[in-house]
């Protein structure tokens, strides 16, 4: 087997990262910088109006953060220069053909200078408009994927995708490709073209109405629950993140592609700093209101394997297989970047740790007071649940004083009247479901495979380590991912 270099492929390569505000994106910019700093260019592609705000997006959203503070230190004087060298901006949009970018110098050098695509950017909300998450995650892919092929220099083009896209499928899920057509349910007739069809027509149907603004978005939701369901999917994101790589593997012709589909993306293991972490994402939406003392609950069966894996470790993985399949056409390969079958984690180890960690450091809140916790009440089983959601949020019906449960981010600026409140409760039941009760474990052999050839071609798969058994679960949580979340998420 020929050696290999995974640094000196990234050496003088320059590397479009879209979703660049992203939490994942962000962890890949720091590691290819402060590993490679001869990269040709990282060209990162931001929703802004322009180039000067697209600049401070840059400064404030990406590289002001924590994340950037171990190559600050690294590069001390340097590191304004060496940002302002590597990273170019390119203010854009991936749901507009030719990635809305407007000015057509840049779109050129961009064209010939791009070595390779890493796609990141989406919206992973599971209740989410049906047109925005269409656009963005599947006619976003597409979007993608043309202008990949305008690019003379291209070597491969990263996907990201996410093991969700099998649905609620139980048992073990290999890494097999979706082509276009394909359900969950045996249904015929799925077609992009069709949905998008489907959206303009209801869009048309709503402004003919005079539809409120309100109106339309509740009604796009609703869509998107609609034909998710349909097709056999459980919620909007995952179903339009398959229909994203369902295009791609149509639309491929000779582009070297990879699809890689992380699980559920924790805080980082190890760098540039161990529990770096953004945001409120599934697992954590459930640790953080109980550190905080709002839940008294716990929605899940704890001795369902959770699959989780460092966001360190995911991009590891990324960079490792871009090397790999660098201008390697031929069948795309799908790599599951999880930890379920090599190294699971059950939910009881994160219903105890944060029970330890929180009575152990109890989370001091704005009035200076330690906020106590205790043991909750565990709802093992749908029923349970389904149970508790009702009692919870229908019988009192106090306005929306719901926001500080598990599913806030679900309510957010939304007001339901009393059978739109019912609507949602089913729709969370249905949405949640099959994350906090699963029976699925990811297999893993193609993402085996690609450590082991990397080992064996001589890579640096110290650099780029991505082996789920590398650390202990209870020590993670407790001692990394915790830590990062009071550290990083409560305020
Ligand atoms: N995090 C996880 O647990 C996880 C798990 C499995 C798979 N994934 C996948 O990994 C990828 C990255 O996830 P993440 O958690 O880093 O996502 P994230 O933090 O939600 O970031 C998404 C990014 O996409 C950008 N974006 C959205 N719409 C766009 C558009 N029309 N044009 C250009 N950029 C747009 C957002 O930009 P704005 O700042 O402008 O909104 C943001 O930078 C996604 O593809 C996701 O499906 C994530």
């Amino acid at each position: 087997m020929e050696s290999s270099s995974i640094l000196e492929f990234l050496e003088n390569k320059a590397i479009l990262v879209t979703g660049g505000t992203g939490f994942l994106a962000k962890i890949f910019v720091e590691k290819v910088l402060r590993t490679q700093p001869n990269v040709k260019k990282l060209y990162l592609l931001l929703r802004a109006a322009d180039k000067k705000s697209a600049s401070l997006r840059l400064q404030n959203e990406i590289i002001g953060k924590d994340l950037f503070k171990v190559l600050k230190q690294k590069t001390g004087a340097n590191f304004e220069s060496l940002i302002s060298e590597k990273i170019a901006v390119v203010p854009g949009d991936i749901t507009c053909k030719d990635l809305g970018i407007k000015d057509p110098k840049l779109g050129d050098e961009l064209m010939r200078d791009t070595d390779v695509i890493v796609n990141l950017a989406a919206t992973t909300k599971f209740i989410e408009r049906y047109d925005v998450s269409l656009y963005v995650n599947t006619f976003g892919a597409k979007y993608i994927l043309d202008f990949a092929k305008k690019c003379p220099n291209l070597k491969v083009v990263v996907q990201v995708s996410t093991a969700y896209v099998s649905g609620e499928k139980a048992g073990h899920i290999k890494e097999d490709p979706y082509y276009m057509g394909d359900t969950l349910n045996g249904r015929s007739g799925l077609d992009i073209e069709v949905e998008k069809k489907l959206i303009e027509a209801k869009l048309q149907e709503l402004q003919d109405n005079g539809a409120t603004e309100k109106t339309t978005k509740i009604t796009m939701k609703d869509m998107g629950m609609e034909r998710s369901r349909h097709w056999g999917w459980p919620n909007v994101y995952v179903f339009t993140k398959a229909l994203g790589e369902m295009v791609l593997m149509q639309e491929k012709e000779d582009i070297p592609l990879v699809i890689v589909r992380p699980t559920i993306v924790t805080s980082t293991y190890k760098e540039p700093m161990p529990g770096w972490v953004e945001g409120v994402r599934t697992v954590d939406s459930i640790i953080v209101p109980y550190g905080k003392g709002k839940l008294t609950y716990f929605p899940c069966d704890l001795e369902s394997i959770i699959d989780m894996i460092p966001g360190d470790m995911v991009v590891n993985a990324i960079i490792t297989a871009m090397e790999a399949h660098a201008n390697r056409a031929g069948d795309p390969i799908i790599y599951h970047i999880g930890s379920s079958l090599r190294h699971p984690v059950k939910f009881r180890v994160i219903h105890d740790t944060s029970y330890q960690y929180f009575t152990k450091h109890p989370w001091i809140n704005k009035d200076g007071r330690p906020v106590i916790v205790s043991h909750v009440k565990v709802l093992d089983s749908v029923d349970s649940f389904k149970r508790y959601l009702t009692l919870r949020y229908l019988l009192p019906l106090k306005g929306l004083k719901i926001a500080n449960t598990v599913f806030c981010q679900c309510f957010r600026d939304t007001y339901m009247d009393m059978s739109g409140k019912i609507n949602h409760i089913m729709q969370l039941q249905e949405v949640y479901k099959p994350y906090l009760f699963f029976k699925t474990i990811y297999d893993d052999q193609n993402m085996e495979k690609l450590r082991a050839a990397a080992n064996d071609r001589g890579a640096e798969t110290g650099v780029f380590y991505f082996d789920p058994k590398a650390f202990d679960w209870e020590d993670y949580l407790i001692n990394i991912h915790i830590p990062g979340l009071v550290k990083y998420v409560f305020d």
